[in-house]
């Protein structure tokens, strides 16, 4: 398992980013969750069908689950008060625990949730698509769109941690791995470009991606 801290320069709160393989009953231990009242789980629709019966099997047990239907039409203001309705009626309080379960979708949505439901309660986000894993799940970004338009009501909660596990990621289209390969060299590039620039050309990189897929 690696372990990686993002700190944004404008935020005083560093977030652990964990990657592996079959680290998520590592991290989410009942040790862990009982640090919490209680522990409230939104699961995209389609990875629920996929993984609750086995990667999520132990971190779902005696946890409240909302499955999340599929689509960025659902990162809607209209969601998101059924979600806070749903955590209000399920008793969440403020030493509540979410976790966003799901691709960029559900973890935009549910962080922004976590950010003002009761004022911020704790959130740890379980990206299960590349481009989520690389990019939308780290830097406590959170938003839902308005209207036609992507992103426009949003905050920044950083969560208590991200747990990227790379088994959701072998459900995955070829073309979501593409997306999230391009998300990856887009951070990689903006982030160092000195190091990009002296370990890769961006069509060494492109080539590397092309071959990959
Ligand atoms: N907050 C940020 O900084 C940030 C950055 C980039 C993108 N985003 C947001 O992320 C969203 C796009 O994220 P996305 O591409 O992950 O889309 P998504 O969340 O809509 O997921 C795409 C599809 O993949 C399915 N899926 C998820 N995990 C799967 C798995 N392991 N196996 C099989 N299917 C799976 C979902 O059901 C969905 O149908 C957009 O709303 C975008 O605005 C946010």
């Amino acid at each position: 398992m690696k372990k990686f801290i993002y700190a944004p320069r404008h935020q005083s709160v560093a977030t652990p980013i964990y990657s592996g393989t079959d680290i998520i009953d590592k991290l989410a231990t009942p040790r862990f969750l009982k640090l919490f009242t209680a522990v409230y789980a939104v699961v995209d629709e389609r990875v629920h069908e996929l993984y609750s019966q086995s990667v999520l099997k132990h971190m779902l047990d005696g946890v409240s689950v909302y499955v999340f239907p599929r689509g960025e039409r659902y990162k809607s203001l209209a969601r998101l008060q059924r979600l806070l309705n749903w955590l209000w009626e399920n008793e969440a309080d403020r030493d509540s625990l979410l976790l966003g379960i799901g691709g960029g979708v559900v973890t935009d949505i549910t962080g922004f949730a976590a950010s003002c439901y009761m004022r911020g309660v704790a959130y740890v986000a379980v990206p299960t698509t590349l481009l989520a894993q690389v990019d939308a799940a780290v830097g406590g970004k959170t938003a839902v769109n308005l209207r036609n338009t992507k992103n426009v009501i949003g905050n920044f909660h950083v969560p208590q941690m991200v747990i990227c596990d790379s088994r959701f990621l072998s459900s995955l289209r070829t073309e979501q791995i593409k997306e999230g390969l391009v998300e990856a060299i887009k951070v990689f590039a903006a982030s160092d470009r000195r190091l990009f620039e002296k370990h890769a050309s961006m069509s060494i990189l492109m080539r590397k991606v092309c071959v990959a897929c």
